[in-house]
């Protein structure tokens, strides 16, 4: 009996394959519930007591053998099927990531705001949605005054009083409650008006006012910062300032830049005269000031305010303001360096 033990473990050792039914079959024949090794366990009662330490050794033997056997194979088997499977080259170059690139109106508005940061501006920000007060009231525009249909407005609530801003002048008037002159601040953001006269108009846009309040401000002062201004972004060093009407300034104006008719487009977007209008300004009126606690016979100030995509359409020659709320990859990526 034992020899045929022995015999057994010479055939576990002489086995090989690399197929894994094969060594299943095997593993089965040997330790399966029927196979060898258990039959040679169940016979252990029949051995004589002088050969059962010898018989149980061999068996054990055996059984070690051919765990390690079918260990050893399956081992091998699964290294070479992963080889097979895993065939990945290591040095291939990884597939590119595609940057993202930031979007015109972005690119604009912080060109923007460098340049008025460079002469002393901060940045104020507020909520977009606000209060009757911020938008209007405090902005010389009381109840039911006819200028509030200038801004198509969208209104949430009536009490208490909440309506999307339709411009950034509110963030101003926080401002102003909130902070002691001198005051230079512009405001940057999305701003929404109810307008659907036109197949081109969109519910909202994006601004960005300034505000400057200190002693003697003069209106001097703001023609010099807006041809400042002009001059950074634009490269044009003409501007004029036409009579306007602003509730909230006095006297307003509207801002020209002379753009030039150097070519068939020049001609176009500028109707045939040279000249751009890009934003409104003014003196603040003091009526404002006196709603933000500010000493109006103390205290005067200049407000602008343009909105950044007729900007961004006049400096990347953009036809048609649509194309930049569509978001097409192609269309945004063109702008990956700022001008
Ligand atoms: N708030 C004005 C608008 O949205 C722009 C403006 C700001 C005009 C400041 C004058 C002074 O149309």
């Amino acid at each position: 009996m034992i020899k045929e033990i022995e015999e057994k473990i010479k055939k576990v050792l002489d086995f090989n394959s690399k197929d894994s039914n094969e060594i299943e079959d095997f593993r089965i024949e040997f330790l399966g519930k029927k196979g060898h090794i258990s039959r040679y366990f169940s016979e252990f009662k029949k051995v004589k007591d002088t050969e059962k330490k010898e018989y149980g050794l061999a068996i054990n033997k055996l059984k070690s053998t051919a765990q390690d056997k079918i260990e050893e194979l399956k081992k091998s088997i699964n290294c070479s099927e992963n080889k097979k499977t895993n065939n990945i080259d290591l040095t291939r170059p990884a597939s590119m990531i595609e940057l993202g690139s930031r979007h015109p109106i972005s690119i604009i508005r912080d060109k923007i705001i460098d340049i008025f940061y460079k002469i002393g501006f901060n940045i104020s920000e507020g909520p977009e949605i606000e209060d009757d007060w911020h938008n209007f009231t405090a902005l010389n525009l009381p109840l039911h005054h006819p200028a509030r249909d200038m801004q198509d407005t969208f209104f949430i609530n009536k009490d208490p009083d909440l309506l999307l801003r339709t411009h950034t002048s509110s963030v101003q008037i926080r401002h102003m409650e909130n902070n002691e002159p001198p005051i230079r601040t512009i405001s940057p953001g999305r701003v929404y008006r109810n307008e659907d006269i036109s197949a081109r108009s969109h519910c909202f846009f994006h601004q960005i006012e300034g505000l400057y309040i200190d002693e003697n401000v003069s209106f001097a002062d703001l023609k010099q910062t807006l041809l400042f201004f002009t001059k950074e972004l634009f490269g044009k060093s003409k501007i004029r300032l036409r009579p306007s009407y602003f509730p909230f300034t006095e006297p307003s104006a509207e801002v020209d830049i002379y753009w030039g008719l150097n070519s068939e487009t020049d001609y176009r977007i500028t109707k045939g005269t040279g000249w751009l209008e890009i934003m409104g300004c003014g003196m603040v009126d003091p009526n404002v000031l006196d709603n933000c606690k500010i000493d109006s016979n103390k205290y005067s100030g200049f407000a602008f305010g343009m909105g950044i995509e007729r900007i961004a359409m006049l400096l990347y020659q953009i036809e048609d303001i649509r194309i930049l709320y569509e978001n097409d990859i192609r269309f945004n990526s063109q702008f990956k360096d700022s001008i």
